[in-house]
């Protein structure tokens, strides 16, 4: 049994999915899943409950992880090319059963970070209706489980927005990629325009006395817990990792992208240097405008604008938010299916899966699948606990895409590689030794429940998918390992 053996490397398939993409449509699809719920919720709460106004230097320490992580992915997308993201490169470079582990990490990446960042477009959605007089009843817009605190309790029975919205994505996903990208670089537009609209109106009122001190001394946060000092800035650094997710979901399209080797790079790193530029001034200037412990709340970035006297900024930002927060869902939901496509390609997952529609070029079948099961999970789990296992996911699968550069640099050192990542071996090492530290800033239970997932994987994976795998079927032509 060969756990070990990699998928070859091959010249691209021309067979699968329709080219239409290009560096501009990759950078917005970047743009659009990277600027998200990770600035519009999670920055104010982090700064709020761990890194005070130093979570500018939390944003600059993951930036730093995840430009390293982003020239490898790069590196590895322009030299093995259109294989499904991280995935395909483990595979590739590391052998099957790396791949498959870096598969199933994504699959919950994914899925969790839809099903989550669903449940907060809800909450911005309803919040919304309800300031123009269309209230939708609390039980239907929360999960069961989630419930008020005021002295008339309300809960959840069924998050019917968030239902609502995988639904509709699915069926635009399933209608074509370059359609459903059309809109998406409108709503890029919008949430750009918004965090824009926040910069200029917060420049205006920017107090500096609210940076003093800007490393707040370890002590007690809002919440009554430790927090502050260094580590606080570390694990502020592990809760807005998740603003960072989604650069990879480019990597994922090189199958759909015109010249691949070119334009996968060019459209990973033009969206990391746009997305960690504003986010740095963006957390820098919030925590200007108000005492970062009033940043609790779940739209920091509208209501510091409400907090002094914004409100039509707000509003403005509001509309923004959503507009983000539909991207991100746009781009996971792209990013999760052509995962799972690429792993059933292989003969990983159920073949059944690897079909493609005649007609749209898109595989509608995953992407029916997915949109029931995680508009389930959206409508009927309360997932706000399980963000920080989409962080350790995430993490996980961008260590082993930098150690994959590394490998590869000494395994097949002759290969052509149109894009090279600078300094490598160090700078892929360093990436890797600081997604290492920050996932180890995450809560233990965070782990425990990443670790339960992983050792499901690897159930399937030694019940089903070494057996199925094309790879270890001798009859099987070359040109059917997945392309790649
Ligand atoms: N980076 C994405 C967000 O912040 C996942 O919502």
């Amino acid at each position: 049994m060969n756990l070990f053996r990699t998928k070859p490397i091959r010249p691209t398939d021309e067979a699968g999915l329709r080219r239409v993409l290009g560096p501009v449509d990759l950078t917005l699809m970047g743009i659009g899943c990277i600027v998200g719920a990770g600035i519009f919720v999670f920055t104010g709460q982090a700064a709020a409950l761990h890194a005070g106004p130093a979570i500018v230097i939390s944003f600059a320490i993951t930036g730093v992880a995840c430009g390293f992580s982003a020239l490898s992915y790069a590196e590895l997308a322009s030299s093995i090319g259109g294989c499904g993201s991280a995935y395909g490169y483990g595979y590739a470079a590391l052998g099957e059963i790396v791949g498959w582990i870096i598969g199933w990490d994504l699959i919950l990446e994914y899925g969790l970070g839809v099903a989550t960042v669903a449940a907060g477009w809800s909450g911005y959605v309803s919040d919304a209706l309800a300031s123009i007089g269309a209230k939708i009843p609390y039980e239907w817009t929360h999960a069961p489980g989630v419930c008020t605190t005021g002295p008339v309790q309300q809960c959840g029975s069924a998050n019917l927005l968030a239902i609502g919205v995988i639904l509709a994505l699915g069926l635009l996903l399933a209608a074509g990629a370059k359609e459903s990208l059309r809109l998406n670089a409108i709503m890029v537009a919008v949430k750009l325009a918004a965090l824009l609209l926040f910069i200029g109106l917060a420049l205006t009122r920017v107090d500096p006395a609210f940076w003093h001190p800007f490393i707040p001394p370890v002590g007690l946060n809002p919440a009554g817990h430790t927090a502050y000092g260094w580590n606080g800035i570390v694990s502020g650094a592990a809760v807005i990792f998740f603003a960072y997710i989604g650069f990879d979901s480019l990597s994922t399209a090189a199958e759909e992208t015109r010249n691949p080797q070119r334009n996968v790079p060019i459209g990973i790193i033009s969206a990391m240097v746009i997305c960690t530029t504003l986010y740095m001034v963006v957390s820098l200037l919030l925590t200007g405008i108000v005492p970062f412990r009033t940043l609790t709340g779940n739209s920091p970035v509208s209501g510091a604008l409400l907090a002094i006297g914004y409100n039509w900024g707000a509003a403005a930002v509001a509309v923004g938010a959503i507009a983000g927060l539909s991207t991100v869902l746009l781009v996971l939901f792209f990013g999760i299916t052509r995962i799972i496509f690429a792993m059933s390609r292989d003969g990983l997952l159920p073949t059944v899966f690897a079909a493609v529609n005649e007609r749209t070029r898109t595989p509608v079948r995953v992407i029916a699948v997915l949109a029931v099961i995680v508009s389930a999970l959206s409508g009927f789990l309360p997932l706000k606990s399980l963000v920080k296992v989409v962080n350790i996911g995430t993490l996980m699968a961008f260590t082993v895409v930098c150690l994959g550069v590394i490998v590869l640099r000494y395994r097949n050192p002759d290969m052509p590689r149109p894009f090279r990542v600078p300094l490598a071996p160090l700078l892929p090492a360093v990436g890797a030794a600081i997604n290492i530290y920050i996932a180890a800033h995450l809560p233990g239970v965070s782990w425990v429940a990443f670790v339960i997932w992983l050792l499901i994987g690897l159930c399937v994976y030694f019940l089903y998918s070494h057996k199925h795998s094309l790879l270890h079927q001798p009859r099987a032509p070359a040109a059917e390992l997945g392309g790649r």
